[in-house]
């Protein structure tokens, strides 16, 4: 197949597109839109946030989407059955760069049916029984890479703890064998970061050629599995795949997709969470006095730095929303990090607390039937790696220069030095 990133021709097209965008963003970015100005990508976006939310419940911004940083509506929109995540013709908004990869037929990309028949097959791999067979060895790996870094007189906790641990978990949940694990590893990490988007050729064929590999990958697994199935996601899809329930196309798709999504944002849960906590010293101490706060410190975290910071939706016919006439197939962008520190919701929502009594539920993990199948996977990595990194570096601090994203969707640090003296 002749793909976008192949041809010379198509090379050219998408780095004149990309060029397009970009000047598009700093035109409207200067007339003081906040919302293009956002899509430039800011190290902090919170300011902005501020600013989306002053022009109230959802506006218009010049770039024709429509967005919304209210709690309350963002959370009607995210459950609102007659919005959708396709246009009635064409992709996700927002992805057209991205239309040479399996990404809209994979479930992050399909409404109802296909979607509720792909979710329905997955689901299962997330239930508590699963969860709790994957906690014993979710605390051996983060026990096991701690053992490598710790041993260091410093250590970066996303090149060596956050990075590899979800990493490696996807790999068990699919039941990646050991002999494919190095080729599984490298190529996960150059397909996790597309979640930003595709910044540059470079990139886009990078991320190609990661892609190919992993469905070469799992291509073969599919078939031993379909021989010899065993207790991993693929051997489910791959019987249900047999009976005509999902096509090849849907099931490499779906095993692309755990990669982007699961990797990236669980690596910035724990990467945000040690940032926030080890900046206000008394809430590590907290941490580090009761452990069991743990699942705490992972809600916070999800509320105050949302490793995901928005989500679209398209009508398919005109609608009202907040008392606008919303038309058909335009893009209404729910910003995730926005509502989470709304201050209609939120006491003092710009800071980090712990201690905080029955909080409203944040939107990190979206709402309704999109809702984060993998919410109670990325929960319980975050209170594993929380709980293991104060046991065992209770003195944890940071150590270096901070490098923090500055992506429109996804928040979080891609280097964070830290050192502590292991127990
Ligand atoms: C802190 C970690 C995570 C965050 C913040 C997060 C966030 C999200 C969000 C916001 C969505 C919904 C997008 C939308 O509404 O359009 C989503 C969907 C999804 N997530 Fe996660 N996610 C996380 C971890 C994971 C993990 C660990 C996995 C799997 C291994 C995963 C797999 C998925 C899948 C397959 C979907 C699509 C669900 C559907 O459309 O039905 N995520 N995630």
């Amino acid at each position: 197949m002749t793909t976008l990133m192949d041809s010379k021709s198509a090379g050219f097209k998408f780095s004149a597109k990309l060029g397009v965008t970009r000047a598009l963003l700093r035109a409207f970015g200067l007339f003081g839109d906040p919302f293009t100005h956002l899509l430039q990508g800011k190290e902090d976006p919170y300011p902005l946030y501020a600013k989306v939310r002053q022009r109230g419940p959802i506006h218009r911004s010049h770039l024709g989407s429509w967005v919304t940083g209210s709690h309350e509506l963002g959370s009607k929109i995210l459950r609102d059955r007659t919005l959708f995540l396709n246009r009635e013709a064409g992709g996700v908004p927002g992805h057209e760069m991205m239309d040479d990869i399996p990404w809209n037929s994979s479930i992050l990309g399909l409404d109802p049916p296909d979607h509720t028949r792909l979710r329905r097959l997955a689901q299962p791999a997330f239930g508590p029984k699963m969860i709790s067979k994957y906690r014993i060895q979710v605390e051996k790996l983060c026990h096991g890479l701690l053992d490598e870094a710790a041993g260091r007189d410093g250590f970066d906790l996303i090149e060596d703890f956050a990075g590899p641990l979800p990493l490696l978990v996807i790999g068990e949940l699919l039941g990646v064998p050991e002999q494919y694990h190095e080729r599984f590893v490298k190529a996960g990490r150059k397909v996790g970061p597309v979640i930003d988007g595709v910044k540059s050729l470079k990139m886009a064929r990078e991320f190609r050629a990661a892609v190919d590999d992993l469905d070469q990958v799992f291509s073969e697994l599919i078939e031993l599995r379909a021989k010899d199935p065993g207790d991993d996601l693929i051997s489910r899809l791959t019987t249900a795949h047999g009976d005509g329930k999902l096509t090849t196309e849907e099931l490499l798709a779906f095993c692309t997709v755990l990669a982007v999504t699961g990797f990236e944002t669980t690596t910035n849960l724990i990467g945000n969470a040690v940032l926030a906590m080890t900046g206000d010293r008394a809430q590590w101490n907290l941490l580090k006095d009761d452990p069991d706060l743990a699942p705490r410190a992972v809600e916070e975290t999800l509320r105050y730095d949302s490793p995901a910071l928005q989500a679209q939706r398209v009508p398919h016919q005109d609608i009202a929303l907040a008392g606008h006439h919303i038309r058909a197939n335009s893009s209404v962008v729910v910003l995730i990090g926005a509502a989470n520190r709304d201050p209609e919701v939120y006491d003092e929502p710009d800071r980090f607390d712990l201690t905080r009594e029955d909080p409203a539920e944040h939107l990190s993990f979206s709402g309704g039937i999109h809702y984060c199948i993998g919410a109670p996977l990325a929960r319980m990595e975050g209170e594993t790696a929380l709980r293991v990194l104060v046991e065992r570096l209770p003195e944890l601090c940071v150590s270096g220069r901070v490098q923090r994203r500055s992506s429109p969707v996804i928040s979080g640090c891609t280097r964070l030095p830290v050192s502590g003296t292991a127990r």
